[in-house]
């Protein structure tokens, strides 16, 4: 791989849409296969952009008209049950949209079920790889729309740390890589406002486009640049609006620049991730107080559970209250040797961690050295699981935030 290297592409237009949450991928599922409880949240948590919805009595082909595709049971040995959900798949225009899992498998059922229009027919039991191998595939043929509606508003989510060298960088950018390569309705913006020293672009080896010092040198107001247009993508198809080349004072950003910039970015993504200073300046709490999100990121240590619980008090000052923050206990296990328990340092902070994301140096330190998510270099590692479950959760307070604004 060239080092440094920009990337050319561009991506689609695509069409515009009334519903914010209709960017999400609508999943309906018989209850009865997953033995009438809800899909395992390990699952939901490797496609976030996905809403799962049971099937109620509604009928099949009323239920498969709300949803973008759709999870079928039944027992190959009930003939009856057999031709109807035949009979379904062959009158729907969805073809190809139905995964059914089927039990008492034989042969000749299955081959009839794809010849009638399943997407994938699994046999039970059904291990979550092979339904996730199949969910990943179907969905990789959906033609969905990816931009929101006008005046909507994308998700900006501020990253905070409990401490330098935390991870909160690599996080940001495995998120945002992680996020723009499966969700095909998103896009992302990894936002580098750790201008003295930040390394966001550096991290997804998006270097060469404007930076945050073009757009403090543009003057004027950053909603007149069109980010879009101006920001190579990284593989993944996350933009990078990274750190200046050039060594810049903190308070060359203003608190009117953060409003400006936050108007712009909203307005070209779905989703902005905003890696910050350590230091609190005014224009920090303005970002914190206008994001819709915070997600602070700390190590397992004392000396790190102190900065946790200092960085939780100054944002209740700033009128956050501490438990609306997602809590990410970095570096917490796997490489990392566990010399104190996550629980104890849980009732030292006074409230426990949303998300816990091993150490793992060799994957990490490729990732950074090549540019690339994590996913692309091996796939299925807890270091993916983990962040996937944060994106889970960034996914979660989105549809929130959109069905807020929606009243
Ligand atoms: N879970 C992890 N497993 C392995 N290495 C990690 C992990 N998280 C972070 N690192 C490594 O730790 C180093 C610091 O990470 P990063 O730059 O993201 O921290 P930061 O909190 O942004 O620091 P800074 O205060 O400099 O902004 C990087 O080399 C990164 O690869
Ligand atoms: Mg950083």
């Amino acid at each position: 791989m060239a080092l440094f290297s920009r990337m050319a592409a561009v991506r689609e237009p695509v069409k515009e849409i009334s519903d914010p949450t209709s960017r999400l991928t609508r999943l309906g599922y018989d209850p009865v296969a997953f033995d009438g409880k809800a899909p395992p949240d390990s699952l939901k948590a490797l496609f976030p952009d996905v809403l799962f919805q049971p099937m109620g009595s509604e009928s099949f082909s009323d239920a498969l008209a709300r949803v973008d595709l759709m999870i079928a049971a039944v027992d190959a040995t009930k003939t009856r049950e057999v031709e109807a959900l035949c009979a379904h798949l062959r009158d729907n225009s969805r073809r190809g949209r139905v995964i059914v899992f089927l039990s008492h498998a034989n042969v000749e059922v299955t081959r009839r079920l794809v010849r009638e229009g399943a997407g994938d027919v699994l046999v039970a039991p059904i291990s979550e790889p092979a339904l996730a191998a199949s969910l990943e595939r179907i969905m990789a043929t959906l033609d969905r729309p990816a931009i929101q509606p006008p005046g909507a508003a994308g998700h900006v989510v501020a990253m905070l740390k409990a401490g330098g060298g935390v991870g909160a960088t690599v996080v940001a950018a495995q998120v945002a890589a992680l996020v723009a390569s499966t969700g095909r309705a998103s896009r992302v913006c990894l936002v580098d406002l750790d201008i003295q020293f930040g390394m966001a672009a550096m991290y997804l080896d998006v270097v060469g486009s404007i930076t945050m010092g073009e757009v403090l040198a543009a003057g004027g107001s950053p909603s007149e640049v069109a980010f879009t247009a101006e920001l190579a993508p990284h593989s993944s198809g996350a933009k990078v609006l990274g750190a200046p080349k050039e060594f810049l004072p903190l308070e060359s950003i203003s608190s009117s620049l953060i409003d400006g910039l936050l108007e712009a970015l909203r307005r070209d993504f779905d989703l902005i991730l905003l890696d910050l200073p350590s230091a609190w300046t005014s224009w920090v709490g303005r970002v914190v107080r206008e994001a819709d999100q915070l997600v602070m990121v700390t190590n397992l240590s004392v000396p790190h559970a102190h900065v946790t619980q200092r960085q939780l008090s100054v944002l209740r000052g700033q009128g956050v209250d501490p438990e609306s923050v997602t809590l990410v206990c970095n570096r917490c296990g796997g490489d990392a040797p566990a010399s104190l328990s996550i629980r104890a340092v849980e009732a030292a902070i006074g409230r426990s961690f949303d998300v816990t994301i091993p150490e793992d140096r060799k994957l990490m330190s490729e990732a950074v050295n090549q540019g690339a998510a994590i996913s692309n270099l091996r796939r299925g590692s807890k270091l993916e699981k983990a962040l996937r479950q944060l994106i889970g959760l960034i996914s979660a307070a989105r549809i929130a935030a959109a069905q807020d604004a929606g009243g």
